[in-house]
């Protein structure tokens, strides 16, 4: 097992990783002197799988836990949920000592971290991820929130885990895609951070596709100690923690011009970063080795570099409408070189089209 600790004053919290790191819940959560009272929230794809097994444990390890379960998927990240479960908490008599439990992908941590922000001003709460995007991505860092129907994550709360749990065995029953979609964004640590772990995914990628426990806590754990070093930086997302985004003003512009139908977010990313490559080149700042050591790197984790079905038009006309527009120009995070990115306001029209349009296909 490997332990990232991220260091945020008297929020600071430990993320633990590694395989069946579930048997210790119990353990971890007494620790952390929590009262024994509190929800486990899932949702209804997660909870066969493993939430049985976790309720039971820490039943018999003398906790009071009481389930909350939401439908999957992303449309369950809105207030008519939240309220639902703040009322139900009540029901439940939960109070300021009481901790929450997420157990699940993105959806559950971004959710579940929010009620868990505004329930009674705020009560502790234990993230369990299972997709590998929650576990390298959402449940780091302290972001949580709700969407609205006029946009994704509109209302939220910067608010830290008293701990996160990353038990690899959950992946074994994770979609294919989902667990390809959650290695983008492992990608992405390597490009804009860590040019000796991105040539560790490019030795090891075959290795971490089959789930291998040695490889997925390394690669894992590097990614959590990336993201947790740039938030410790800047926690509050003013400077600093925009090279996160790298390779997401374009994958935000191509997930909104498919409309949230089919494209996972970590296969727009991919396609992305393979564009902020190349952008980076035409402008003069990377070379082109860098972008195709970055696109077959993509390519061996089975990720697509290419979008299709789009036009240029409409992925710029949403390009133009994401928040990282600043001052009216729009931002990119581009490459200077592996392991280091900056951040630019001055990309030339004509070359961002021409990467756009090298980036769709059909
Ligand atoms: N807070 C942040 O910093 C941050 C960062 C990135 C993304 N996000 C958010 O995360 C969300 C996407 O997260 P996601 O990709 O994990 O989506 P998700 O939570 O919808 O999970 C994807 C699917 O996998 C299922 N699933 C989860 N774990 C499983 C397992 N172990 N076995 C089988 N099925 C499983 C889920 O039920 C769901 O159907 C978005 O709402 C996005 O805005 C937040
Ligand atoms: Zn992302």
């Amino acid at each position: 097992m490997k332990t990232v600790h991220v260091r945020l004053g008297e929020r600071s919290y430990d993320i633990n990783v590694g395989s069946n790191t579930l048997a210790n819940l119990a353990s971890v959560l007494s620790d952390l002197s929590l009262s024994k009272k509190g929800a486990l929230i899932t949702d209804s794809n997660v909870f066969p799988h493993f939430g049985k097994k976790i309720l039971d444990h820490l039943t018999d390890n003398g906790f009071d836990l009481s389930l909350i379960e939401i439908p999957a998927g992303e449309p369950s990240k809105a207030i008519e949920t939240a309220t639902g479960i703040w009322k139900k908490m009540l029901e439940l008599k939960l109070d300021r000592r009481s901790f929450l439990l997420t157990l699940g992908g993105g959806v559950v941590g971004d959710l579940g971290g929010f009620v868990a922000s505004t329930y009674l001003r705020g009560i502790p709460f234990v993230q369990i991820p299972t997709t590998l995007l929650a576990q390298v991505d959402s449940s780091v860092g302290g972001k949580t929130g709700i969407n609205l129907p006029e946009g994704k994550n509109l209302v939220g709360a910067f608010y830290q885990p008293r701990s996160v749990q990353i038990d690899l065995d959950v992946l074994k029953t994770l979609p294919e895609r989902e667990f390809k979609a959650g290695i983008a964004e492992i990608i992405k640590y390597g490009i804009i951070w860590d040019h000796a772990f991105l040539n560790f995914l490019d030795k090891n990628m075959e290795a971490l596709l089959n789930l291998e426990t040695e490889p997925l806590t390394t690669a894992i754990a590097k990614s959590c100690e990336i993201k947790a070093m740039v938030v410790e930086m800047d926690e509050k997302e003013l400077g600093m923690r925009a090279v996160l985004n790298y390779g997401h003003t374009f994958g935000h512009a191509y997930e909104a011009a498919e409309g949230y139908k089919d494209l996972r977010h970590g296969e727009a990313i991919a396609v992305g970063m393979v564009a902020a490559a190349k952008l980076s080149h035409k402008m003069g700042l990377c070379k082109i080795d860098e972008v195709n050591a970055i696109e077959q790197l993509i390519q061996k984790a089975g990720l697509l570099t290419q979008v299709k079905g789009l036009s240029v038009e409409n992925v710029r006309k949403h390009m133009n409408v994401d928040k990282k527009v600043q001052d009216g120009k729009l931002k990119f995070i581009l490459l200077e070189k592996i392991g280091k990115v900056a951040q630019r306001t001055d990309v030339p029209e004509d070359l961002l089209n021409e990467v756009i349009q090298e980036s769709l296909n059909g």
